[in-house]
């Protein structure tokens, strides 16, 4: 973690400011916690990542492998201890899978998808704080870090922020955090990204959070509008249409260029025998 981003994150169970209690540090703070004062909640960095959960041991109760691992990256005793307390009970892990869609993500990295989303980023002035939703391994975050001022990105995937953290660049940071949290307060985005995580986190309630984020600025977000996932689907799914309705309810003004539905292709590469091959749309909505 950066130590500059400090001053950006608030608690996410009470809103209150955190402080740092370092253990290590390098560029980054390798290794440290993150301490809310007001609700006493702490939150753990571990190899440069800082993991903003309201419960670190229901994070790992579903991740129970990733805590093993933690457990042993970590070097400080104090940390050593923090995980190892929260290494309770167990459900379906989740590391496995996490692990499996982060390297899915790597190899898939020269995607039409990817390009197309780059060059309609490009045409939108430079902003000043930019927050990606469900970065994975930072593809979008990464790029927008070298015109950008402070880029950060969030994902409930440790395996995913690991790989997007073995790029160093000093305006660019990431988090594992749940999106409906209040990672950032109130702060206020000239540009949010959401690509293709509609299927995972409600639609509806994603919309209006991160509608209360931007009061001038743009919003991109694309989907395959995907939603049949058995009992892991969201509630309320979206389309096309509905996608374009709930933005313009919501204060934002679609851009001309996406007011039509879009398919662009996006190959996601499980194996070498193996593609999904989604046809995603793309919405860029401002607020002015
Ligand atoms: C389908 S992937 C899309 C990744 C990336 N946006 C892209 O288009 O290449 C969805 C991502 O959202 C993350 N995710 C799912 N639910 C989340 C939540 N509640 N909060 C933060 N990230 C979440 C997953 O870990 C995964 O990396
Ligand atoms: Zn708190």
């Amino acid at each position: 973690m950066l130590e500059s981003s400090l001053e950006f994150l608030r608690c996410v169970k009470c809103g209150a400011k955190l402080e740092l209690d370092t253990f290590s540090f390098g560029k980054e703070i390798q290794e440290g916690l993150l301490e809310c004062k007001k609700c006493k909640l702490e939150f753990p960095i571990i190899q440069k990542i800082p993991i903003l959960w309201d419960d670190f041991s229901k994070y790992l109760s579903s991740r129970r492998i990733l805590g093993g691992k933690l457990y042993k990256l970590t070097h400080s005793a104090k940390l050593k201890s923090f995980v190892k307390k929260s290494l309770t009970s167990k459900d379906n892990d989740r590391t496995n899978l996490e692990e499996k869609w982060a390297i899915v993500y790597q190899n898939s990295r020269i995607s039409k998808f990817y390009s197309t989303i780059k060059k309609n980023l490009d045409s939108l002035p430079s902003s000043k704080f930019v927050l990606e939703h469900g970065c994975s391994i930072g593809i979008m975050t990464s790029h927008l870090a070298n015109s950008c001022d402070h880029v950060f990105g969030i994902d409930r995937s440790f395996s995913a922020i690991q790989i997007a953290k073995k790029q160093f660049k000093p305006n660019l940071d990431y988090f594992v955090a749940d999106s409906l949290s209040p990672v950032f307060g109130k702060l206020q985005f000239d540009l949010v990204l959401a690509l293709n995580v509609l299927e995972i986190i409600e639609p509806q309630v994603l919309l209006k959070l991160i509608s209360k984020q931007i009061t001038k600025g743009y919003f991109t977000i694309s989907d395959p509008y995907d939603f049949d996932r058995g009992h892991a689907s969201v509630k309320n799914p979206i389309d096309a249409s509905s996608l374009r309705t709930n933005l313009k309810n919501l204060g934002f003004k679609v851009s001309n260029s996406t007011k039509k539905p879009s398919f662009i292709p996006w190959n996601l590469k499980l194996n070498p025998r193996t593609s999904i091959n989604y046809k995603v749309d793309l919405v860029i909505a401002q607020k002015s």
